[in-house]
């Protein structure tokens, strides 16, 4: 899928398609008893220091480095399902205005009118329309970006509209989710090859069910850690989904940058590579960890899309969106998904993940440990903050 298409009206359910060559390697070695990572890795215990969680200075490296800077998740395809809708989004710091427009192309902009600098579109809420118009003098703008009018243009003498569209940042839209640049130079190569798991597991046909903010008071990647290792499930989530899990049966490998992971769950797995998608989703649960903040959860029957966005080293905007293969048709479907998305945002994710991660910026930031041990189950945070490490290492 590429940023070019059409989107149609979703009312088919999704279906998804044949795990990737990727996913069936992680299976097979989840059959074959898991691993705690990748099988060459020497297993010994590891390090992460403490500072990284609660240092102001570190955060701004980070924010320059990354954030600032990297390609990076801002919501599902589904916000947006059909042309002509635009949502403002301010929750990255920056005042984004996400759009698809009248041929079914997605635009990020900078939600600011071209004429005195107002701020576009007001609210947070998705809003079909054919055209925005600013509330100050009524310059009015097409959804790909284009000035096509303001009123009493004898008073612009020499105005071109061609040069007054609004300010338009790098965005793709590939394997359901679109994801934008900060900057201008931006390479959405790998975002690409991510989408190829997206598309095999059928998210982009799905539609979008509930979406919420949660605020955590909690280093952004205290959250991203507690996606990176399966040592929790069975104990922080034992009230909650831990049953569901075998304890450490784990397996993970890297795309690009970004990390996906396979977490067996209690129902024994057979012959992977005789399965289809809808039965491995039934034995395995992949999770998607992206740089620099998103972590996608495909559960047997819907997907939760988590896109982080860190405020300061101890504050973090956390947007949950819950995707369903197709709009509820009856109060039995209706209370089903009601249920799974209490289970998930409310449950495992803000009580027991959110919570552990504030929880941990509590105690880290008391300076009683100046390092976190990490054990063989956790190898994947491990290789979370070496690749930040990479980065802003490079950055500098
Ligand atoms: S500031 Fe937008 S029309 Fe004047
Ligand atoms: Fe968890």
């Amino acid at each position: 899928m590429n940023d070019s298409r059409t989107p149609v009206v979703r009312n088919e359910p999704a279906e998804g398609g044949s795990p990737t060559a990727g996913m069936l390697a992680l299976a097979e070695r989840i059959a074959a008893g898991g691993g705690s990572g990748r099988h060459d890795e020497v297993q010994h215990i590891r390090h992460v220091p403490a500072s990284v969680y609660t240092d102001p200075a570190h955060w701004a490296r980070e924010k320059t480095a990354l954030f600032d800077r990297m390609p990076q998740v801002i919501a599902p395809s589904a916000l947006l399902p059909g042309p002509g809708m635009a949502v403002p989004h301010d929750a990255t710091g920056r005042p984004l205005l996400v759009t698809r427009d009248r041929q079914g192309k997605v635009h990020v902009f900078l939600n600011v009118c071209r004429h005195r600098g107002t701020r576009l579109v007001e609210g947070t809420e998705v809003q079909c329309a054919g055209r925005l118009v600013c509330p100050y003098h009524a310059w009015t703008y097409r959804l790909d970006g284009a000035l096509i009018a303001l009123p009493r243009p004898d008073t612009f003498p020499e105005l071109d509209k061609n040069d007054f569209g609004l300010v338009e940042l790098p965005s793709r839209e590939t394997g359901g989710l679109i994801w934008f640049s900060p900057a201008e130079e931006a390479d959405f190569t790998h975002a690409e090859a991510l989408g190829e798991d997206f598309d095999a597991l059928g998210m982009a046909e799905h539609v979008l069910y509930r979406r919420r903010t949660h605020r955590v008071a909690g280093n952004w990647k205290l959250i991203m850690d507690a996606f990176l290792e399966s040592y929790h499930v069975t104990r922080l989530h034992s009230q909650t989904i831990g049953a569901f899990f075998k304890d450490g049966i784990t397996a993970g490998d890297l795309i690009g940058p970004h990390q996906r992971s396979a977490v067996g769950r209690a129902e024994d797995l057979i012959d992977p590579a005789a399965m289809d998608m809808a039965a491995m989703r039934r034995h395995i649960t992949f999770a998607y960890q992206l740089l620099p903040a998103t972590v996608i959860v495909p559960s047997p029957d819907y997907f939760n899309i988590l896109v982080l966005m860190p405020r300061s080293e101890s504050e973090t905007v956390v947007e949950d969106f819950m995707l369903i293969p197709e709009e509820p048709q009856t109060d039995k479907a209706r209370a089903h998904w009601e249920k799974s998305w209490n289970l998930l945002d409310g449950g495992v994710f803000a009580a027991e993940d959110f919570r552990a991660a504030e929880l941990g910026q509590q105690g880290l930031s008391s300076g009683a440990i100046t390092q976190l041990s990490l054990g063989t189950l956790e190898t994947g945070i491990h290789r979370f903050h070496e690749t930040l490490e990479g980065i802003l290492r490079a950055s500098n």
